[in-house]
C-alpha cells in the first residue's frame, strides 16, 4: 500500500516512487502538516515546535498551552475566524451570520481507486491509484469537509480536492472553498509563476517570497492568458537539473487563485482553488460541494524533473486515452490564410496545395456560419452560410475527403453577437445583469452556460453541423473574458454560483459531444492560449498554444508552457513571413523547428509559397512524421535557464528508452564574434554511445551531458540547429 496509517503514532504517510507526504491529527483533532519531499524512512513530526508568539490565541480547549496556536501550527486544510491568521482554505456564512470555522478531524478511510468529481474534468487513476479520505467537521458551522488524496506513485504525484457538506438542518453558504492548503514549517522558496497577455501566454516569472501575501491568479471567468492555474514553489538555488521544487496545478479552466503567505515566522502557506471572489454556494442540509482537482507534485532534480512529472501525469492520467499513440496528421488551418474571406473553391485550393506537400488535415476557422464576415456579427448562429461557402459544408468535407485529406471546423460555442439571431430570440441567454449594459469584448457577449437550455441548444446546433459533414476535428475557441456574471435563470442568492456552473456547463457541453462523437478530437483554443489548463486538457489533447505565431516570441511562449505542460499538447504552426503579429521575417528553417515542437502544422496561404518553399515544407513534414513520436512520447528537457542570459534557446527530446535524441537550438540575438552556443545534454545514459546522425562523430551519454556539445556560429538573425542522436551498439563495432 502506498497510503499507511500508523495506529500508534497517528501518523498518515502518503508514499510516491521518490516522495513522501506526512500528516496527522493531533490530540486537538487538528490536521497537521507534516512533511512533504523526499522519500525518507520514519516519521516526521519531530520537526513541529511550538512556542508562545504573541498575538497568536489559543484555541479555548488548550487554552493554559499558550504554546499552542493555529496561527503557528502548519495545517492540512485552514479554516478561518478561529485564531489562524494566514489566508484560510474554506470561509462559510452561516443562516446566524457567523463566519468562523474550525475543522477538526472526524475519521478516515483508504481505499483504491478514487472518486470522480461529479461534472469537473480530473485525474483518471489506474490499478495503482489509491485514495486517502480524512475527515473533517466543525459541528458549530455545520461543516463537514472530506480531504481527498489521491496518489499516483510512479508519477509521484498527490491529488487533493475538498468535499464540502452541509450537516446542519440550516443553510450555509460557501464564500470560499480551496483544493487544498499546504504550510511548508520552513520555506525559504522562490515563486514561479506564469503570467501573460493576449500573444504572450505563461511567461514565467522567477521571484522570492515575501514576508506577508502574495497572490496569483484570474477573476475573468476563464483560466486566463494572464495567470495560469500552476505555481512552483523551488529553493532559492534551483535549476533546471538540481534542487526541490513543489508544483501546484488545477484541473480547472474558470477563475482561479493561488496564495503564498510567508508568515511571521517564515512558515509559507500555498492556498489554491476557485477565486473566492464573487463566489457564494448556497449548500442545503444534506447537501456536497466538489472543489477541482489540485495537482501536487515534488522533485528534488530540479525544475526539469518537476515538468517531467507533470507532463507524464497530463499524458497518462488526464488526457482522454482514445488519443494516446493516435497519430495526427500534420494540419493547415485557413485563419491567418484567409481570415473571414473565402468560399469553398478558395478552400479547396488551399487543400490541394497542402496535400501536395503532404498535409493530412484541412481546418476551416472562424467564417463559415451565420451571417459572420467579420467579428460583428453571427456566432451563435451555428448554421452553415451555403451562400458564402457555395456548397453545403456536406460537399465541402467530401471533396476534401476525396483529395485524401481529414477535414476541421471551428466554433466558438460559448459567445453570442448582439447581431445575430439567437440573441434576437434569446436575449436573456447572454450573462448580463439587470438594468444594466453588459461590458462587450469582441464585439461579443458570454452565453449563460450555467442554464441547461442554453447548453442543450448549443449541443443540438453542432451535432447539426457534425451529423452532416465528414468532420474530424474541432476547433473550441474563447474569445473573451467572462463578465457582467449574471444568470437570468438563477434567483438572487444564487447569482455567486453563476461562474462556477458556468464551468459546469461547458464541461457538460464538451463531455456530452465526446461520448456521441467519439473519434472526434477537440482542439482548445481562447484567442490562443487563454485557457491552456489541465481543465480543458482532460477534454481536448491539444490546445492552440498563442494567437502569436512568431517563431522567436513562440520560443518563450512555448518555453513557459513547457514548465507545466507537455510539448503534445501545444498547439504550433508555421505561419507566413513577414508573421502577421511582430512583422518578423524568420527563416522557414526555424519557423518549421520551432512548430515542430508541439502539434505542427501550417497557417498560411500556400498558394503564396514559391516552389522552393513548397519543397522545403514538404520535407518538414515527412521530418515531422518521422520524429512525432520521440516529440509527443519522449522525456523533454529546457537545457537553456530561466533568465540564463543566452542568446540561444535549446530543449531536447529523449524516447522513453534513451535510445534517440532530437536537439533544436535557436539563436535569438545575432552577435560579431560571438561565444560558440554551448549545452549539456540531458536525460541520455551514461554508458551509451550515440551516433549524430548524418556524420562520424560518436559520443558516450557521459560526455554529451557533462563536457557538453557547442554548436559552430552562424551569420544572420534567428538561425537554428537540430541534431538527432541515435544510440549505437559499441560492442559490436570492436568485433
Ligand atoms: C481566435 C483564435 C484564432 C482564430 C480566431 C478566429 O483569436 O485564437 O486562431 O481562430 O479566433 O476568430
Amino acid at each position: 500500500m502506498n497510503i499507511q496509517f500508523h495506529e500508534a503514532s497517528g501518523v498518515f504517510s502518503l508514499n510516491t516512487a521518490h516522495t513522501l507526504y506526512q500528516m496527522k491529527a493531533d490530540s486537538t483533532g487538528v490536521l497537521l502538516h507534516l512533511y512533504y519531499g523526499h522519500r525518507l524512512e520514519g516519521e516526521t513530526e519531530y520537526r513541529i515546535r511550538y512556542t508562545d508568539r504573541g498575538f497568536s490565541g489559543n484555541p479555548y480547549e488548550m487554552r493554559s498551552n499558550r504554546g499552542y496556536s493555529l496561527d503557528t501550527l502548519p495545517q492540512e486544510y485552514s479554516g478561518s475566524g478561529s485564531g489562524d491568521y494566514r489566508p484560510s482554505a474554506v470561509q462559510v456564512l452561516g443562516e446566524n451570520g457567523s463566519r468562523t470555522v474550525d475543522l477538526r478531524y472526524a475519521g478516515h478511510r483508504i481505499f483504491r481507486g478514487r472518486e470522480v468529481p461529479q461534472g469537473l474534468p480530473y485525474v483518471r487513476g489506474n490499478e495503482e491509484t489509491e485514495t486517502l479520505e480524512i475527515t473533517l467537521q466543525d459541528p458549530a458551522a455545520g461543516l463537514e469537509v472530506r480531504l481527498m488524496y489521491t496518489v499516483f506513485p510512479s508519477c509521484d504525484v498527490i491529488v487533493r480536492s475538498a468535499h464540502l457538506t452541509n450537516i446542519s438542518e440550516k443553510t450555509l453558504t460557501i464564500l470560499k472553498a480551496a483544493s487544498f492548503s499546504m504550510d511548508f514549517p520552513y520555506g525559504n522558496f522562490d515563486v514561479i509563476h506564469f503570467h501573460g497577455r493576449h500573444c504572450m501566454e505563461r511567461i514565467p516569472e522567477r521571484i522570492r517570497t515575501v514576508r506577508g501575501q502574495m497572490s496569483f491568479g484570474s477573476r475573468r471567468g476563464m483560466s486566463s492568458h494572464h495567470s495560469n492555474p500552476f505555481v512552483i514553489l523551488c529553493d532559492r538555488h534551483a535549476t533546471e537539473t538540481t534542487g526541490a521544487c513543489f508544483g501546484s496545478m488545477l484541473v480547472y479552466s474558470g477563475s482561479h487563485l493561488e496564495e503564498i503567505d510567508t508568515d511571521q515566522a517564515g512558515s509559507v502557506r500555498l492556498v489554491s482553488g476557485i477565486h473566492p471572489d464573487g463566489f457564494a454556494w448556497q449548500l442545503k442540509s444534506g447537501e456536497t460541494f466538489e472543489t477541482p482537482d489540485a495537482v501536487l507534485s515534488f522533485s528534488g532534480d530540479g525544475l526539469n524533473g518537476l515538468s517531467g512529472q507533470y507532463h507524464r501525469l497530463i499524458r497518462e492520467q488526464i488526457m482522454d486515452p482514445r488519443y494516446r499513440g493516435v497519430k495526427q496528421p500534420v494540419l493547415i488551418n485557413s485563419w491567418e490564410a484567409a481570415y473571414f474571406d473565402f468560399d469553398a473553391e478558395k478552400i479547396l485550393r488551399f487543400a490541394r496545395a497542402a496535400r501536395d506537400m503532404g498535409i493530412g488535415m484541412l481546418v476551416l476557422d472562424d467564417g463559415w456560419f451565420g451571417a459572420r464576415n467579420d467579428d460583428t456579427a453571427g456566432l451563435g448562429d451555428w448554421v452553415v452560410n451555403e451562400a458564402k461557402l457555395g456548397c453545403s459544408m456536406g460537399e465541402l468535407s467530401d471533396r476534401i475527403h476525396d483529395l485524401g485529406m481529414t477535414f476541421g471546423l471551428w466554433f466558438e460555442p460559448e459567445m453570442v453577437n448582439e447581431d445575430s439571431d439567437l440573441f434576437r430570440k434569446h436575449p436573456d441567454w447572454a450573462l448580463c445583469d439587470p438594468d444594466r449594459r453588459p461590458v462587450v469584448a469582441r464585439n461579443q457577449l458570454v452565453l449563460d452556460m450555467s442554464r441547461q437550455d442554453v447548453v442543450d441548444y448549443l449541443y443540438q446546433a453542432m451535432c447539426e453541423v457534425l451529423d452532416h459533414a465528414r468532420i474530424e476535428y474541432v476547433k473550441w475557441d474563447f474569445n473573451r473574458s467572462v463578465a457582467n456574471c449574471y444568470s437570468h435563470a438563477l434567483p438572487p442568492e444564487r447569482q455567486g454560483e453563476t461562474a462556477h456552473r458556468f464551468m459546469l456547463g461547458t464541461y457538460q457541453l464538451l463531455s456530452r459531444l465526446l461520448e456521441r462523437y467519439p473519434g472526434l478530437l477537440i482542439e482548445g483554443c481562447s484567442g490562443g492560449g487563454g485557457r491552456f489548463d489541465a481543465g480543458m486538457l482532460f477534454y481536448c489533447p491539444q490546445i492552440w498554444c498563442s494567437d502569436d505565431t512568431d517563431a522567436i516570441e513562440r520560443l518563450e511562449i512555448q518555453r513557459g508552457t513547457s514548465y507545466g505542460y507537455p510539448v503534445c499538447a501545444m498547439g504550433s504552426h508555421v505561419s507566413a513571413a513577414p508573421n502577421h503579429q511582430t512583422g518578423r521575417v524568420v527563416s522557414l528553417h526555424t519557423r518549421g523547428i520551432v512548430a515542430q515542437s508541439g502539434t505542427f502544422g501550417y497557417e498560411l496561404n500556400p498558394e503564396q509559397l514559391s516552389e522552393e518553399e513548397k519543397k522545403e515544407i514538404r520535407q518538414q513534414v515527412e521530418m515531422y512524421y518521422r520524429y512525432a513520436g520521440l516529440i509527443r512520447e519522449g522525456t523533454y528537457y529546457r537545457l537553456t535557464e530561466l533568465d540564463g542570459g543566452e542568446d540561444y534557446c535549446a530543449w531536447m527530446f529523449v524516447s522513453p528508452e534513451r535510445k534517440e535524441a532530437l536537439v533544436s537550438l535557436t539563436v535569438t540575438h545575432a552577435r560579431a564574434n560571438g561565444p560558440f552556443p554551448f549545452i549539456r545534454l540531458q536525460g541520455l545514459e551514461e554508458h551509451m554511445w550515440y551516433r549524430l546522425e548524418g556524420t562520424d562523430l560518436v559520443c558516450s551519454g557521459a560526455a554529451l551531458m557533462h563536457a557538453g556539445y557547442s554548436f559552430p556560429l552562424t551569420f544572420g538573425e534567428y538561425a537554428s540547429h537540430q541534431l538527432h542522436w541515435i544510440a549505437e551498439d559499441r560492442r559490436k563495432e570492436n568485433v
